[in-house]
């Protein structure tokens, strides 16, 4: 397949794995590039920009084909020096960058500069147009379905991939809810040039983090999701276990939540001792709802050959013999 976005990154296949806190290490985000997609190394995932740039290195050790890195500009418990991160992505020599959370434009001149490809992930049209006005050479376009923050909207991609090609010149990615080839070609058929994925990648052999934490979401439903942080404006989709529903009792309590009341249960290091041990209850994680799609924990390569067979098989018999019948 060949698309603007297969063009502009040097990759083989229309296909991304978007930033994953704790999960896009070099493993990972080097098994998709090898693989013929865009891997993805998230930057906030390594404890300091020092790190960061060792995590660039053992990825270039692990693949030569062209991978990303994320960075991720949330609020966060602990204050984050962004501009030393993006100090060591431009250092590192890295040549395409996914932003998300706020609005990029303090780091467009430097990451410009250095000829890296910005792509900006968005939850809304409004917040695409921005992007495309601000100078980002993409934008992926994370619906209402998708793991990690949604927005406030609740706009999903059957709506917002449309309005995006009817108002975006530069490339969009279809970004959330996405796990087969009938995705691939549903998202292509509304007009990305690409696609994004994340929770479908954390269910692959190379995504590292415990086996019993892949087996639950293969074993889960389209249901078994929560969306936290209502109440703050900082909406999460997690994958609903004991936690996340404490979380949610919590916020639906008369008054007003503070982050206070809900941070022992949340925080970072917990979701990532749970993707180390395998305990499904210690804390929350991030999921979107294809995990009601997930059935098996295939290698990248096998996931991915076969997600493009699919959506071949799909656009050059099932659509096109629609039209010669
Ligand atoms: C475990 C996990 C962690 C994530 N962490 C981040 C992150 O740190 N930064 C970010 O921009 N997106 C993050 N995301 C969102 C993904 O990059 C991607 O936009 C999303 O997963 C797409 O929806 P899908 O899961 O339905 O494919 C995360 C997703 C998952 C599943």
């Amino acid at each position: 397949m060949k698309t603007r976005v297969t063009e502009m990154l040097g990759i083989e296949h229309p296909i991304i794995q978007g930033g994953m806190q704790w999960v896009g290490l070099a493993e990972l985000a080097s098994a998709v590039s090898n693989a013929g997609g865009l891997g993805t190394i998230t930057a906030l995932t390594q404890p300091t920009p020092e790190d960061l740039l060792k995590e660039i290195a053992r990825c270039r050790e692990m693949t030569d084909k062209p991978f990303a890195v994320n960075l991720t500009i949330l609020p966060t418990i602990k204050p984050v020096p962004y501009q030393e991160y993006a100090q060591a992505i431009v250092d590192s020599g890295i040549k395409i960058v996914e932003t998300a959370g706020r609005n990029p434009e303090p780091f467009l001149p430097m990451f410009k500069q250095a000829g890296i490809t910005v792509i900006h992930k968005c939850t809304s049209i409004r917040h695409s147009l921005k992007a495309e006005k601000i100078g980002c050479d993409m934008v992926s376009v994370d619906g209402f379905e998708c793991a990690g923050h949604p927005g406030e909207d609740d706009v999903t991609n059957m709506i917002l991939l449309p309005l995006a090609a009817r108002q975006l010149k530069i490339p969009f990615i279809a970004s959330g809810g996405i796990g087969d080839g009938r995705g691939l070609a549903a998202a292509l058929a509304m007009g990305a040039d690409g696609i994004n994925m994340g929770t479908r990648f954390m269910v692959t052999r190379e995504a590292p983090i415990h086996q019993k934490v892949k087996q639950r979401m293969v074993d889960a439903s389209e249901l078994d999701t929560a969306l936290i942080y209502r109440s703050l404006r900082n909406t999460a989709r997690v994958f609903r276990n004991s936690v996340a529903e404490k979380v949610m009792e919590i916020e639906s309590q008369d008054g007003e939540t503070k982050f206070e009341d809900i941070q022992p249960l949340v925080q970072g290091v917990k979701g990532r001792e749970l993707f180390d041990g395998g305990d499904l209850d210690k804390g929350i994680w991030s999921a979107g709802m294809i995990v009601g799609l997930i059935d098996d924990i295939p290698t990248c390569e096998a996931l991915l050959s076969r997600m493009v067979a699919e959506a071949e098989e799909i656009i050059r018999n099932r659509l096109s013999d629609m039209l010669s019948a």
